[in-house]
């Protein structure tokens, strides 16, 4: 079957001939230089039909893998049954999503509003929280990421990203990640929210301990702020729970979800207690697209997929597999192998870029987190036979 992406048949370099027609209209913020134009599970193929093993999955997006059949038959299905359906109006498929999901989510978080991207929820926990507070202020974490739009980019730590935009709308106080007497500090009775990634993924792949989050909740508490976690990457299971910071027994006021959620189709979800969503004044938020059954259900499709198959525990397995697997390569090259489940970096004694091009010239796809750590964020379907695979490419590179 042809696809409008489809290189021509007869085209002598279809990667290349696609990467010019690519870079014509594109907005110049990337220059890729592979075209990725299939999948299935864990693999993915370029345009000229190289088989690449996808430890990169979009950055933990394709949860339940590339073409699945339960998310393909759920999105086709609904395509022809109906798109459009705001949240102002109810909706079977959005209704059957959401009590999906809070059967996946601990008590006391009861209500949800649903974006279409990780940034755009983000930027409705800031309004959830001065509504329910009064209070503008946050206390965020060095390294973290929160998102590109303004709101967002004030939590994001990275100065290149947020230099060349501020002012930015939110005041933010910054604390050492995993820290536990600078957030003591920084947490007073004008903190709107603390806001943290239980684990760190662009800045380096690193857990907090379970010590910090339980004090980052305490503090909240004592002080009336709300403790807020972006679990945009780290959530939906990848990490061997639902929600990372279930590994800590911590519950937060609002948590953000989005990435793995509808397994691709775009989706976020800030989910909160009855308390803080009760503050929002009517009218005071909205989308056009949040919460459309198309992303409903495949979001549905990827909660079923996640219980069917166990993938929540396969993650654990998994991730302990390529982990060992790494420290068993004993490369002098690595410092550090860290993180939870199937959200993994590796800390080199070296830049990460060179290996990282080398591992996907070996078909091995994968994507760094500051400049020395490499990602290995797969979909959580990937099998042993691949996590091997990945291990044993590992192994040629860091000893090429
Ligand atoms: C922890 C975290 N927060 C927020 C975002 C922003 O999400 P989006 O790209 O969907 O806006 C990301 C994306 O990488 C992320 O990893």
């Amino acid at each position: 079957m042809t696809t409008p992406t489809d290189p021509t048949p007869t085209d002598p370099n279809p990667t290349q001939a696609l990467l010019a027609r690519d870079a014509r209209h594109a907005s110049g913020l990337w220059s890729p230089d592979v075209a990725f134009v299939r999948g299935e599970g864990a693999w993915l193929w370029d345009a000229d039909g190289k088989r690449y093993l996808d430890a990169m999955a979009g950055i933990a997006v394709a949860s339940v893998g590339h073409a699945n059949e339960r998310l393909a038959d759920a999105i086709a299905t609904q395509a022809r049954r109906l798109i459009v359906c705001p949240q102002n109006l109810a909706n079977d498929v959005r209704t059957e999503f959401v009590e999906a999901l809070f059967r996946h989510l601990p008590a006391p978080l009861e209500r949800v509003f649903l974006a279409n991207s990780g940034a755009e929820a983000n930027e409705a926990a800031l309004k959830w929280a001065i509504a329910k507070t009064g209070r503008r202020r946050i206390v965020a974490a060095k390294r973290g990421f929160a998102g590109r739009t303004l709101g967002a980019l004030a939590m994001t730590w990275e100065a290149k990203y947020r230099e060349p935009f501020e002012p930015l709308p939110i005041p933010v106080d910054w604390v050492r990640y995993d820290d536990v007497a600078e957030l003591e500090a920084a947490v007073t009775d004008e903190t709107a929210m603390i806001w943290l990634e239980p684990v760190q993924g662009e800045g380096g792949v690193h857990p907090a301990s379970a010590a910090y989050l339980r004090r980052a909740r305490e503090l909240a508490d004592a002080h009336g702020a709300l403790l807020g976690f972006d679990e945009i990457q780290c959530g939906v299971g990848r990490t061997g729970r639902f929600l990372a910071s279930e590994h800590a027994g911590v519950v937060p006021d609002l948590v953000v979800l989005a990435k793995g959620l509808a397994g691709g189709v775009p989706i976020g979800a800030l989910v909160m207690t009855d308390a803080v969503a009760r503050a929002m004044p009517a009218g005071g938020h909205g989308t056009t697209f949040g919460g459309n059954p198309l992303a409903a259900a495949a979001g549905l499709a990827v909660l079923q997929e996640l219980d069917a198959r166990g993938l929540i525990a396969h993650a654990t397995a998994m991730g302990a597999r390529f982990r060992a697997g790494i420290e068993a390569l004993g490369s002098e090259r690595v410092r550090e192998v860290r993180g939870l489940g199937l959200m993994l970096g590796i800390e080199l004694k070296e830049k990460a870029a060179p290996i990282i091009a080398a591992l996907r010239d070996q078909g091995l796809l994968t994507i760094n987190a500051g400049a020395t750590v490499i990602r290995f964020v797969p979909p959580l379907v990937i099998t042993e036979a691949q996590v091997d695979e990945a291990v044993a490419i590992f192994g040629r590179v860091l000893r090429g």
